[in-house]
């Protein structure tokens, strides 16, 4: 089955989700699966249904709500697991894929599963077969299968394509593998098994030590033709193959991957990376591939010179082919509802027109405090907007005194329920003061373990974007974020905000999240 098409399959909310602090809700996956779709990638995982009522509340959403990609859950090798998966996929009808895994490495067979090779063998079949009763499209994955004996892994991979099985992936779960190795591997597989060629072999690779990318994009030269992975490289521990740049090494290199391309919109690819960042609350390091905010930046006078001269000098890739310049001018406080909403869909927001009316108020007054409105201050103002959840408490005020000789205090009002609450706390800052007073008023108390402050645009008008991750002492990391022209203002905005997304998100189930037992 081998084809000029490199599939491309997104687990940015699967796979991506599981990095601490990436939870995101219903509303923010929606708005990301959305903006995958018209990135047009082949395939979305969409999460893992039996982990909360949240995954599979997200996976049936997306399955409904998005169309164009095939939309995966994904599953154990159990049959709770798969059945909760083809019923969460139900909406998606011929567009669902079912991803099941087992593993199948000497370590995770005898130390995490304590089960002998034939039972590996006997539940893969089970597990597919059990699958194909929901759909047609059967993903399986021998979790571990780069330190798996390659033998044995050649008949875990028979095993599943004879019980149906039409894409059989291949993970580097633990990021061990160097390319050659791993694109050895593949050559392996497709010599010793006897069906692989009615199969899709699919490569997912973690990025430990940073070859993530290179072993994937080794695999694609060695005959696989789905590549797994997550925008802006997020995802478990070190995160996964950053899919941005398998695309653009594919399509930039067409004398290496002769023929092969994808179906990608590239000009999508900033915009996808930007709503993930800022919806996810992970930030992009400057320096990051095709992405970064130096990825086309130009220092040295030599580069520059040679840049004005013939722009292939020293760039590799048009910046526009991957979404970067030709931005609209910049909105104003003159600029009307629907010119608002016309860009933010163009950014890659769908609103309702309950979400549009406070983010109007709030683009006004940001225009009246600042000479252009900026696509950046957007994205803030429609994030922090579909960060929140209806029946969740809102900030309406917030005024703190501080300087050098004054014990910094706040005074907070907070809307919830109908109700408009307010109290005062002093702190140890003004930041603290304001914490402190949110937390008498909603009752619980929130430890800061991460906070970031960066300006959305340039200038002293520009718009400050808060990040927190907080811990309110139930073993979660909970990700909040708030913009404002004012610092205190956006950090009191991202610790409510992390407060609604405290009330709402799922709660991890022991021995499933992150365990992947
Ligand atoms: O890394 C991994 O092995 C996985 C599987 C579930 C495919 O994420
Ligand atoms: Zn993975």
């Amino acid at each position: 089955m081998n084809s000029d098409r490199v599939l491309i399959f997104d687990t940015t909310l699967r796979d991506g989700e599981q990095c601490p602090g990436a939870s995101m809700n219903l509303r923010e996956k929606l708005e990301i699966a959305r903006q995958l779709a018209r990135l047009k990638v082949d395939i979305i995982e969409a999460g893992f249904p039996i982990i909360s009522d949240g995954d599979f509340e997200a996976v049936e959403t997306i399955a409904r709500e998005v169309s164009g990609p095939i939309i995966a859950g994904l599953a154990r090798c159990v049959p709770k697991d798969i059945e909760a998966a083809g019923r969460s996929l139900l909406p998606a009808g011929e567009r669902a894929r079912i991803h099941v895994f087992l593993a199948t490495s000497k370590i995770h067979r005898e130390h995490k599963l304590r089960k002998a090779s034939e039972e590996i063998l006997r539940l893969t079949g089970e597990g597919v077969r059990q699958a194909k009763s929901y759909v047609s499209d059967v993903e399986f994955s021998p979790e571990d299968a780069s330190r798996t004996e390659p033998e044995f892994l050649a008949e875990v991979v028979q095993a599943a394509i004879e019980a149906g099985a039409t894409t059989v992936n291949i993970p580097d779960t633990v990021g061990y593998a160097m390319p050659g190795q791993y694109a050895d591997l593949i050559t392996y597989l497709r010599n010793h098994v006897r069906d692989i060629n009615k199969a899709v072999i699919s490569v997912h690779c973690h990025d430990d030590l940073g070859m993530a990318v290179a072993n994937s994009l080794a695999a694609v030269q060695a005959g696989a033709r789905q590549v797994e992975g997550t925008f802006n490289g997020i995802g478990e521990r070190a995160g996964n193959a950053a899919l941005e740049e398998v695309v653009m090494a594919i399509k930039t290199r067409p004398d290496v991957f002769a023929g092969l391309s994808t179906a990608v919109e590239t000009r999508e690819i900033l915009k996808t990376s930007r709503l993930i960042s800022r919806l996810s609350g992970l930030q992009v390091a400057r320096s990051k591939a095709i992405v970064g905010e130096n990825a086309f930046a130009h220092g040295s006078g030599i580069h520059q010179d040679g840049i004005l001269k013939m722009r292939e000098t020293y760039e590799i890739m048009d910046p526009q082919e991957v979404g970067w310049g030709g931005t609209d001018l910049p909105l104003t406080k003159h600029s009307g509802r629907h010119a608002m909403v016309a860009r933010l869909e163009q950014l890659g927001f769908t609103l309702t027109d309950g979400e549009i009316v406070p983010i109007f108020t709030r683009f006004k007054e940001l225009g009246d405090k600042k000479k252009f409105v900026y696509d950046d201050d957007l994205v803030a103002l429609a994030g922090d907007a579909v960060a929140g959840e209806t029946g969740a408490y809102s900030l309406e005020y917030i005024h703190v005194t501080s300087g050098s000789s004054t014990v910094p205090t706040a005074t907070v009002r907070i809307r919830h329920a109908g109700e408009t609450l307010q109290d005062s706390s002093p702190g140890n800052g003004a930041v603290d003061a304001a914490m402190k007073a949110i937390d008498r008023i909603v009752k619980r108390t929130g430890h800061l373990a991460v906070y970031l402050v960066e300006a959305v645009t340039e200038g002293q008008d520009a718009l400050g974007e808060v990040t927190l991750k907080v811990d309110f002492g139930d073993g979660r990391l909970i990700t909040g974020k708030g913009a404002s022209t004012d610092v205190i203002e956006a950090s009191a905005r991202a610790y409510v905000n992390a407060i609604n997304r405290a009330l709402v998100m799922p709660k991890p189930i022991p021995g499933v999240v992150g365990s992947l037992v």
